[in-house]
């Protein structure tokens, strides 16, 4: 007769057929067990809970009752305590069952060895960050020097010492945000003023390359976001030509894009450098054979460089007549865009984990 038929009978019956009570206790055990193990819905946990152990009619309260009632006297304690461990342990397995819990392999000190201890996630690099670091890793080689500058500027590094005349449509263009209150501080809107600030603490010749956030009043897109990073290389020296910055970006942009990626400088204007140039890099997703991203071009444009103005030198106190020197500048943002396949600015600042866990 299986125990599913004896619990239903009285169990005073079930001690009198000889079953020793240590048999019926674990006999009870494992039919509850089989029970919980066979639920597939809370609601079915809930309903064998009220069957097993319901306060006035659960079978295991009926059981008890009959049960010790029908013990000889001198079993009556170990029964009583059987009962009570019988209680704990269903009760328990059903703590475990509806917490969605496994409730089988438990150790001496009744903790469950197997279940997943709690998740340990590492943090990811952020992706600005993975690129700053690939860039500073050619730059130093070099002899460049890494440096940091203030966020907040004074309208003079930003704009005036860089040999923007006070009417210049770039301070409009540029879309700086002022700050309320103080005598022309701003937010940086590049980070072309450290170079000022380099050049007036040191005397050439000198190699840096700056990077850090800048910032300006624009509307939130895909390729646009108000605060950004921007990385700013230059060099001061006797002799510096213009050969000199060529070189050394078609060496940077092969090293950080792929050493088949060809640069091309097509002349522009920066009231800081003459001559200027942009400089445009084979697209590195179609390998320059024109695709939706580089607009059938072949080609996408990356920085902005020339050699230093001869003014931008005098006022930062250096004889332009000695010196002479080379800056570039870029987006971060946009170099960690092309470099892993992001085509989205905004998302480096959602914090979203499922896509910065990319970039472990
Ligand atoms: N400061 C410029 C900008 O934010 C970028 C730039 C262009 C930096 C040319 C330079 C440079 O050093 O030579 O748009």
């Amino acid at each position: 007769m299986s125990i599913a038929e004896k619990t239903g009978r009285p169990i005073a019956d079930l001690l009198r057929e000889g079953d020793s009570a240590e048999d019926l206790y674990a006999g009870l055990r494992a039919q509850f067990e089989a029970e919980l193990r066979d639920t597939r819905t809370p609601e079915h946990t809930r309903a064998l809970r009220d069957r097993w152990l319901g306060r006035r009619s659960g079978l295991l309260t009926a059981a008890n009752e009959s049960w010790l009632k029908a013990a000889a006297r001198e079993l009556k304690p170990t029964v009583g305590k059987l009962q009570n461990q019988l209680k704990r342990d269903l009760e328990a397995a059903l703590q475990n069952a509806m917490q969605g819990a496994v409730s089988e392999p438990r150790d001496e000190a009744g903790l469950d060895p197997t279940l997943p201890g709690p998740e340990r996630t590492a943090g990811a690099v952020h992706p600005v960050r993975l690129a700053l670091e690939e860039v500073l890793d050619i730059f130093r080689p070099l002899g460049y020097t890494v440096a940091e500058g203030p966020e907040i500027e004074s309208f003079f590094y930003n704009f005036e010492a860089l040999n923007f005349p006070s009417d210049h449509p770039a301070v409009d263009e540029m879309d700086t945000l002022f700050l309320a209150g103080k005598e022309r501080a701003l937010l940086r809107t590049h980070t072309s003023p450290c170079q000022i600030r380099i050049m007036e603490a040191e005397s050439p010749p000198l190699r840096y390359v700056v990077h850090g956030k800048v910032y300006r009043n624009d509307t939130p897109d895909a390729t646009h976001s108000p605060m950004f990073h921007q990385l700013e290389m230059f060099a001061v020296g006797a002799d510096i030509t213009f050969g000199d910055l060529r070189g050394t970006l078609e060496h940077f942009v092969r090293r950080f894009f792929g050493p088949s990626t060809r640069a091309r400088f097509r002349p522009s204007y920066f009231p800081f450098t003459e001559p200027s140039a942009e400089v445009d890099i084979t697209c590195p997703f179609c390998s320059g054979h024109g695709c939706r991203i580089c607009k059938q071009t072949g080609y996408i444009e990356v920085l902005g460089c020339g050699m230093i103005d001869p003014n931008v030198l005098t006022n930062a106190g250096l004889d332009h007549e000695r010196f002479q020197g080379f800056a570039a500048g870029f987006g971060l943002d946009r170099f960690a865009m092309l470099r892993y396949g992001i085509d989205d600015i905004l998302q480096m600042y959602q914090g979203d984990t499922r896509f910065l866990r990319q970039f472990r």
